[in-house]
């Protein structure tokens, strides 16, 4: 059993960093461990246009810590008032790696979000032209679709047709939580590529709702079962392959998730490399987890790979119970069970 654990430096394909108080308190933790990351844009008021994307990676890179060499990769918010021309003219610039679609109230900060993808066809068809990439969060928001069947009906309702009606449009499924998505993945080709979080390779809903409810293991797309995460463990750890790392880290202050009606998301960019090499190692694939985390994302995106190596160490430690967060505290995942792996850096 190897003690330490080198790769390529990595990148997060999937995160959340806020703003203001809240982006200088996670940056750092993130900054830390990969050498880019892609930035969702469910902001209040969300990132629509090029310029909303510029100021918000202006202010990323202000509240990077001195001396940090950390790259934000910007998205924009698809809405259905999104002029074409404003994404072709945000594919042109470079500045934007891809635009996000959330179904509208999905999750948190969706109500901007499309209410029917038929009304967004004009918009894909040019990020189709213009080989921008389309980010999904994939669950139906159709209230007469229970909450654990809303990704596998997206899939058969929404993702099919619009891949067969613009095979060339470049798709990333995000955080894929159940088999029916990893099957869905593999039978799509190359213009399909998923991301898996760390807490959807080490959770199940038994780990969120079994003996107590559990808000920090709340997270959209929710938890699914064991069969559904040892189907994710698989695609995750099969080397090169279009499943890449993006944590979906989601931080949300420690009295909006412990209350009546806590928010969706788990922070897990404190440790977001040891969750992923505890989850690897658990299948014998710790050999696997360098083209997860450092080469099947640049390729997906064609993007070089980073320089340089990070290194963990088989150590057990703790993370503290909160981290300040503005005026208010951020409970990390796994605060409740010691981590198995250490980041050295
Ligand atoms: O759990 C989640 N939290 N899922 C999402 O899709 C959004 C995220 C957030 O922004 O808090
Ligand atoms: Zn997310």
């Amino acid at each position: 059993m190897p003690d330490a654990l080198t790769l390529p430096r990595p990148d997060d394909w999937h995160l959340h960093l806020r703003d203001g108080a809240a982006l200088a308190a996670v940056l750092p933790h993130t900054a830390r461990q990969f050498a880019r990351a892609v930035v969702m844009p469910n902001l209040s008021p969300p990132v629509v246009r090029l310029a909303d994307a510029r100021a918000y990676q202006a202010r990323i890179e202000a509240a990077l810590p001195p001396g940090a060499a950390f790259q934000p990769l910007m998205t924009l918010y698809l809405t259905e008032a999104t002029p074409p021309e404003a994404l072709i003219e945000a594919a042109e610039s470079g500045a934007v790696v891809g635009v996000k679609l959330y179904p509208a109230g999905a999750t948190t900060n969706s109500d901007s979000g499309v209410r029917e993808v038929s009304a967004v066809l004009p918009q894909l068809e040019v990020m189709a032209a213009a080989g921008l990439p389309l980010l999904v969060h994939g669950e139906v928001t159709d209230p007469a679709v229970d909450i654990f069947d809303r990704e596998a009906v997206f899939l058969e309702r929404t993702l099919g047709p619009l891949l067969e009606r613009l095979p060339t449009l470049r798709v990333v499924l995000e955080h894929i939580t159940t088999a029916a998505a990893v099957r869905f993945v593999d039978a799509a080709g190359p213009q399909l590529g998923a991301t898996i979080t760390a807490h959807h390779l080490l959770a199940t809903r038994n780990d969120m709702l079994v003996g107590a409810i559990r808000p920090h293991y709340f997270c959209l797309p929710v938890l699914k079962r064991a069969r559904d995460r040892e189907a994710l463990l698989e695609a995750a750890a099969r080397g090169p392959s279009r499943y890449f790392l993006g944590t979906d880290s989601a931080p949300h202050a420690v009295d909006k998730k412990e209350c009546p009606a806590g928010c969706a998301g788990s922070f897990t960019a404190h440790a977001a490399l040891e969750l992923y090499a505890e989850a690897f190692d658990e299948v014998g694939a710790l050999d696997r987890l360098a083209d997860f985390a450092s080469r099947n994302g640049p390729r997906w995106y064609g993007l070089p790979e980073n320089d340089g190596e990070v290194t963990l160490l088989r150590e057990e430690w703790a993370p503290p119970a909160a981290y300040p967060f503005g005026a208010g505290a951020l409970r990390p995942w796994r605060h409740d069970k010691p981590l198995r792996w250490r980041f050295v850096g």
